[in-house]
């Protein structure tokens, strides 16, 4: 059975917050599962992780989660919406951050016939001290329904680079072509992978690249849909599909996986996030299908 349709499953057993959201444990982990009339998804505590994202209107996610993803303390979760902070990548230790790793806290949770509206928020405390010593407060809020917006905003005294590292669902990667990325970037393999057309992405082999002056609004066509991401106040994008061999080594993928998905992540590297104790900084996206 998908390990979507387990989640969606749970419901069933969940104890209820709302109308159309129901909280279970999955594996290790406790989850919000969202079955409202305009989309299905679900939401991770760890991580404040949007694990997937159906609307309605769709006959598969648009927002991906990997049959092979690992439901367990501390362990990063394989597809959805990880949330990569307070550094992206390997500019610190663990690899793309803490956030992702830590139990977030659900503030609240709301409804409407437009979607579900949740609030999670991470303060320092013991467990994110043993990665970081710095008070910080970070809020992440999202919105699922017929679209999927989230932004995450934070408060400390230092500066942080950061990632909403969105995994899509697609066809086929064959089919792919992503546009609106603009003509620089840096590229984060030691390899020799131009793009066929400048500004234009399409998928013959690994690619992994930090995209620095993309349009606001991007689009990813697949052959059968075209999905939009706007992204607001970001200011780079990190295009990533690991291709056969390294999903081969990864436990959690399964090996045919890299074909039906690909991430494009809305990004603060080059420009860091200028924290301050006193008012937020906020970046985000918003994701629908045109
Ligand atoms: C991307 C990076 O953002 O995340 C890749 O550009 C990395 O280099 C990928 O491999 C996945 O990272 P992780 O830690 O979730 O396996």
């Amino acid at each position: 059975m998908s390990i979507i349709k387990q989640i969606l499953d749970s419901y069933a057993t969940g104890s209820s917050l709302s109308l159309s959201v129901h909280q279970n444990i999955f594996g290790e982990l406790p989850v919000l599962v969202i079955k409202h009339p305009t989309c299905s998804a679900a939401v991770s505590l760890q991580g404040a992780h949007l694990l997937f994202w159906q609307p309605s209107t769709e006959t598969t996610p648009v927002i991906w989660l990997s049959q092979k993803a690992n439901f367990k303390k501390e362990m990063a979760i394989r597809g959805g919406v990880p949330i990569c902070w307070p550094w992206f990548g390997k500019l610190g230790d663990p690899m793309h951050g803490f956030a992702r790793l830590v139990e977030w806290q659900l503030d609240s949770c709301k409804e409407d016939n437009n979607g579900v509206d949740l609030t999670l928020s991470l303060t320092n405390n013991q467990q994110t001290e043993r990665f970081f010593t710095k008070p910080f407060q970070a809020w992440l809020t999202i919105h699922v329904g017929q679209t999927c917006e989230v932004t995450l905003s934070c408060q400390g005294d230092f500066e942080a680079t950061s990632a909403l590292h969105t995994y899509f669902g697609i066809n086929n990667i064959d089919n792919v072509t992503v546009k609106g990325l603009g003509d620089l970037y840096q590229d984060r393999l030691p390899v020799e992978n131009k793009p066929a057309i400048l500004g234009q992405l399409t998928f013959n082999q690994e690619v992994d690249r930090v995209y620095t002056n993309a349009d606001e609004a991007i689009t990813i066509f697949d052959g059968k849909r075209t999905i939009k991401l706007t992204n607001i106040n970001a200011s780079d994008v990190v295009t990533w599909n690991p291709w056969i061999d390294k999903v081969k080594a990864m436990a959690d993928f399964a090996d045919q996986e890299y074909q039906s998905m690909v991430c494009v992540e809305t990004c603060r590297i080059n420009k860091p996030l200028k924290l301050s104790t006193t008012q937020k900084s906020v970046y985000g996206f918003k994701i629908e299908v045109i």
